[in-house]
């Protein structure tokens, strides 16, 4: 597998081409469409942030939030970083599931965990369900930590 890094030193077009017709780039707003049908196929939408509108939100924010992973064109996955140098944060992993077990998920983390620390973040931290071994599993052979801990997240809407 080529592995071809297109790094600009402060630009926003950030590309990684894979092979010949498989690409991580930036996600583009009039893509979100496609990121929540996404997320729901998946089981991980959540409507006060992954509906369409606040998704394009994000981008406008930081437009290298939002990675895809395409293939032939077409999204297979996502992933959403969220970039902070205090500590950076990683959402929303995400392998259309026909397309899942292909190396797709681990590539997303890969090339998320390198634009943060290409931005600056010394460390990373998200969130997995316990029950997902999938995840858990993914995360661990990247060399992720984990903490179990009894956590009640809790919101207020604004
Ligand atoms: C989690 C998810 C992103 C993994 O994507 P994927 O493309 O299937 O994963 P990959 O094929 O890249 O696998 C990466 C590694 O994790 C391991 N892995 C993935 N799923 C696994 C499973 N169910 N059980 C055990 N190991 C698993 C693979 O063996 C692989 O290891 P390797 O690098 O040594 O070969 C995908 O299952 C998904 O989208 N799940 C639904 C959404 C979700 O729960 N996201 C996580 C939110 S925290």
């Amino acid at each position: 597998m080529v592995v071809r890094n297109a790094y600009p030193t402060g630009g926003k077009l950030i590309t990684t081409t894979i092979g010949e017709d498989l690409l991580l780039r930036n996600c583009s707003p009039d893509e979100c469409r496609t990121l929540t049908a996404i997320l729901q196929t998946a089981g991980l939408y959540e409507s006060g942030v992954d509906s369409e509108e606040a998704l394009r939100a994000k981008l406008a924010h930081d437009p290298e939030s939002i990675i895809v992973l395409a293939v032939g064109g077409y999204i297979r996955g996502m992933v959403v970083t969220i970039f902070d140098p205090w500590a950076s944060s990683l959402w929303h992993l995400t392998v259309d599931p026909i397309w899942q077990g292909r190396g797709y998920g681990r590539l997303l983390a890969e090339e998320a965990e390198k634009r943060l620390k290409s931005r600056g973040a010394r460390i990373v931290i998200g969130y997995v369900r316990e029950d997902n071994v999938g995840s858990r599993a993914l995360f661990k052979k990247r060399g992720w930590g984990e903490f179990p801990m009894p956590i009640i997240p809790i919101e207020k809407k604004l």
